[in-house]
């Protein structure tokens, strides 16, 4: 697939998640497979100020590029500084998001509640194409809520301001994460644009990636929630793609080395107080795989430091 001038070399993409998609856990999915990858939403103004914490979101480094970084709001000016950040620290894409649907946001008419306004979308876009040099992707939902489908009329709009490409969740705003993604929506979308479409929402399994490219003609998927304790879907997902059979589930082991490395990254990156506080949950995902998986989560509760958990993580993953 090409986005402007990049090529991301497969169909594959990482769906960007809110305190999850930091660089080490991109890393770890750009390793397992997927040809591009975002970080999480950021406040735009934040950005623009280069905040000390937006920036932090914002860390990345060459090995895991091609990636995006993602903003969020609704001026233009605003959007347009922010990206320049953006572009700045090395991203080989900006991403807006004009599909979060939490309440903050929607109460500023920022991330979701902005699929009510397709000109909107169309003006910030512009504004956002003409400050940087790097291609310029937006992520979206079908509409506002059920009776209101907007994303083509958005998706056309973004098109004609200068967008490479486009994000669609296969849900309303209203839905939020709730109830089923309504697929036809991407072929519609896929339909009346020119730019690469990426279909996004309810890919739990490998076998759900060539189900989505093959029903809808989305150029490529975006996982979310489907690759969380379970990076191997990526790799799953690209066998079969190239045909080849799918391959084998991770083994104990192997999951046990990923966990690791994405607390090891972390622990380096972050530091202790913070990589600690992520810790529970980040290990939770990975525990799904183990025949006693909470008794490892309280066991990891009582972690102090990295070199304990790696011993913990040895011990239950071998
Ligand atoms: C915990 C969490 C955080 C999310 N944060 C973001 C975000 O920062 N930016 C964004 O565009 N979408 C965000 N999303 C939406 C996902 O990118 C994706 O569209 C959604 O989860 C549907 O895909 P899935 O069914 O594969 O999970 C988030 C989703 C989850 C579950």
């Amino acid at each position: 697939m090409k986005i402007g001038p990049l090529t991301i070399n497969n169909r594959l993409t990482l769906a960007p998640m809110e305190e999850h998609t930091n660089f080490p856990f991109r890393l770890l999915m750009k390793q397992s497979g997927a040809g591009l990858v975002v970080t999480e939403r950021v406040d735009a103004a934040d950005v623009a100020r280069r905040d000390r914490r937006a920036m932090r979101l914002l860390y990345t480094q060459t090995a895991e590029s091609p990636r995006a970084g993602q903003i969020s709001g609704a001026d233009p000016t605003v959007m347009a500084e922010a990206a320049r950040v953006v572009a700045e620290l090395g991203f080989n894409l900006v991403d807006l998001n004009f599909e979060c649907p939490i309440r903050r946001l929607m109460s500023r008419g920022e991330g979701g509640a902005l699929m009510q306004s397709p000109e909107k979308i169309g003006q910030i876009v512009a504004a956002v194409v003409t400050a940087v040099s790097i291609p310029v992707t937006l992520k979206i939902r079908t509409g506002p809520d059920a009776a209101q489908e907007t994303a083509v009329e958005v998706t056309q709009r973004a098109e004609d301001a200068g967008a490479a490409a486009v994000s669609v969740h296969a849900r309303s705003v209203q839905q939020a994460y709730v109830g089923g993604p309504d697929w036809s929506v991407l072929q519609r979308v896929k339909q009346a644009t020119c730019i690469p479409v990426i279909g996004n929402g309810g890919i739990r399994t490998a076998e759900d990636v060539p189900q989505m490219l093959e029903t809808t003609g989305v150029d490529a998927v975006a996982i979310g929630r489907g690759c969380l304790g379970n990076p191997w879907i990526f790799r799953q997902a690209r066998g079969l793609l190239n045909g080849s059979s799918r391959p084998p589930a991770a083994t104990l082991a192997e999951r046990g080395r990923a966990l690791v490395q994405l607390i090891e990254g972390e622990f380096h990156i972050y530091g202790p107080p913070l990589a600690l506080r992520r810790l529970p949950r980040m290990s939770g995902y990975f525990a799904q795989a183990l025949p006693e998986g909470a008794a490892f989560r309280a066991a990891v509760r009582e972690v102090k430091n990295f070199a304990q958990f790696k011993r913990l993580a040895k011990e239950w993953f071998g």
